[in-house]
């Protein structure tokens, strides 16, 4: 058995700033979570980082200590949260609009900390988020300019707040849908389409280029572009940062992930899979925009085809019809319904169906996940990897991969991959599942 030997991790000491794209449902759910967790209020459910064990060693060896005793991420105690949004208000007022935590339970007993969480100005522009309106915004004489403000931003909340390390997560709402042009492909390039305010340059991308030039990693929770561009791909091998994306996998998308694989793994037929949503928050509202709802359908339709790879399986799912539908339905607020009918066909092409309804909040199961992310991308920069973090694809609808690689959509596959990487970071054996030293005879 070659030696293992672990990456040189630099120590989590000193504080860390988790600063937040949007302060929103998903950002204030996350926020006032952590905070409850830190007075002992809560437990953080739903998160890895915190409550998953990680087996090292054999079996038998029964060493399965908590992922958070076995490799050095934050501590909770050093989080800090500044952010950006185009609509003015606090955290605290932020939360109560969103609607998600139980008021007197969960924001009242914390209301002061909330509320001194002021959104910094935003870079927005309407034409990328049609359905919004905010008076909290920067001007500047051009997106360079405007990208510039960011990193300004960056360097003096390091400086005010005394953070030793930061990482940005993008929890804003899902741009306009755009496709990868002329102005993606080099840094040259992109930096002269910021000068010229081209279109093809949205926002949450100055954000990404902004973070990158300050040497902060980026995780990305909706599905833009953003950091999902050769440009940003270079840029962050050169700065030496970590990038990830895109958009948080919390429920229909989630569901996806576990039950195609098991279809595959069992050899059944898939000839439909009708996907339904109500959803009355406002990122329900900012999806009920079609050009908005198109990047978002991408994100969730790509992960059937590569989980189910139909060219290699042309009889069970060469004609699969799949379809996602997202409707704004106010009454429900961030409280979502998803449908799932599902068409399978077993034994002969016998014709089976099941049915999914489930009745999930939204922001209850993506807050765990900007937890983790922005734990992980701190230890990943702490460990010096950079570019793409394919180990942290488990988080993600449509995984950000290098060039030419399908990603791995099966939630266990990504799980094994994830704790793989934590393993090789520490110097531990890999788990392979083999299992044969169990029964070979002495
Ligand atoms: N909750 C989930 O399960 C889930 C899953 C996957 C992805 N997402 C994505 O996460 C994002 C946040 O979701 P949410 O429910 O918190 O939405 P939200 O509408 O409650 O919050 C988004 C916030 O982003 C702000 N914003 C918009 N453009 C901005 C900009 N350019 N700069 C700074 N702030 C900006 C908005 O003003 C708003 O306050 C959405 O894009 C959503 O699609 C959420």
């Amino acid at each position: 058995m070659p030696e293992q030997t672990g990456r040189d991790i630099a120590p989590a000491t000193g504080k860390l700033g988790v600063m937040l794209v949007g302060l929103g449902a998903v950002s204030t759910t996350f926020i006032a979570g952590v905070e409850n967790v830190r007075r002992g209020r809560a437990l953080p459910i739903g998160s890895l980082s915190q409550m998953a064990t990680i087996r090292l060693g054999k079996r038998t060896d029964k060493r399965a200590p908590k992922i958070k005793d076995f490799v050095p991420l934050a501590d909770w105690k050093d989080l800090v949260f500044p952010a950006w949004d185009p609509i003015p208000d606090d955290a605290y007022t932020a939360a109560v609009k969103a609607g998600v935590l139980e008021r007197h339970e969960h924001l009242e007993p914390i209301k002061d900390f909330l509320q001194s969480i002021k959104p910094m100005p935003a870079v927005f522009d309407q034409y990328y988020v049609k359905r919004l309106q905010g008076s909290n915004v920067k001007r500047g004489k051009n997106k360079r300019d405007l990208a510039e403000q960011l990193r300004a931003d960056i360097r003096a909340f390091q400086k005010t707040a005394g953070v030793a390390r930061i990482v940005v997560v993008w929890c804003a709402s899902t741009e306009v849908f755009l496709t990868p042009g002329p102005a993606h492909q080099s840094l040259a390039a992109f930096e002269k389409a910021m000068e010229q305010n081209d279109q093809s340059v949205a926002p949450s991308m100055l954000y990404a280029y902004a973070a990158l030039m300050e040497q902060v990693p980026f995780a990305n929770g909706a599905p833009n572009l953003t950091v999902d561009l050769p440009v940003m791909e270079r840029l962050a091998e050169e700065r030496n940062v970590p990038i990830g994306g895109k958009d948080f996998k919390t429920g229909q998308t989630m569901m996806k992930s576990v039950l195609a694989p098991a279809f595959k793994a069992r050899m059944l037929g898939l000839s439909g899979w009708y996907s339904t949503n109500i959803l009355g928050n406002r990122d329900g509202e900012v999806l009920d925009d079609p050009e908005s709802f198109k990047t978002k359908e991408e994100s969730k339709l790509g992960l059937l085809e590569h989980i189910l790879q139909p060219e290699m399986y042309p009889d069970l799912y060469g004609k699969v019809y799949h379809k996602v539908r997202i409707n704004y339905y106010p009454p429900r607020g961030d409280n979502k319904e998803g449908w799932d009918n599902i068409d399978i066909f077993g034994w002969l092409g016998y014709p089976m169906q099941i049915k999914v309804d489930f009745l999930c909040r939204d922001s209850i199961l993506a807050a765990p996940i900007v937890l983790d992310l922005a734990l992980f991308f701190d230890l990943a920069r702490r460990a010096g990897l950079s570019g793409i973090q394919e180990w942290l694809s488990f988080y993600f609808k449509s995984p950000q991969t290098a060039p030419g690689l399908y990603p791995e959509h099966d939630l266990f596959i990504q799980q094994t991959k994830l704790k793989n990487t934590l393993r090789w970071m520490l110097g531990e054996e890999q788990i392979t599942h083999l299992g044969i030293e169990y029964y070979e005879k002495a």
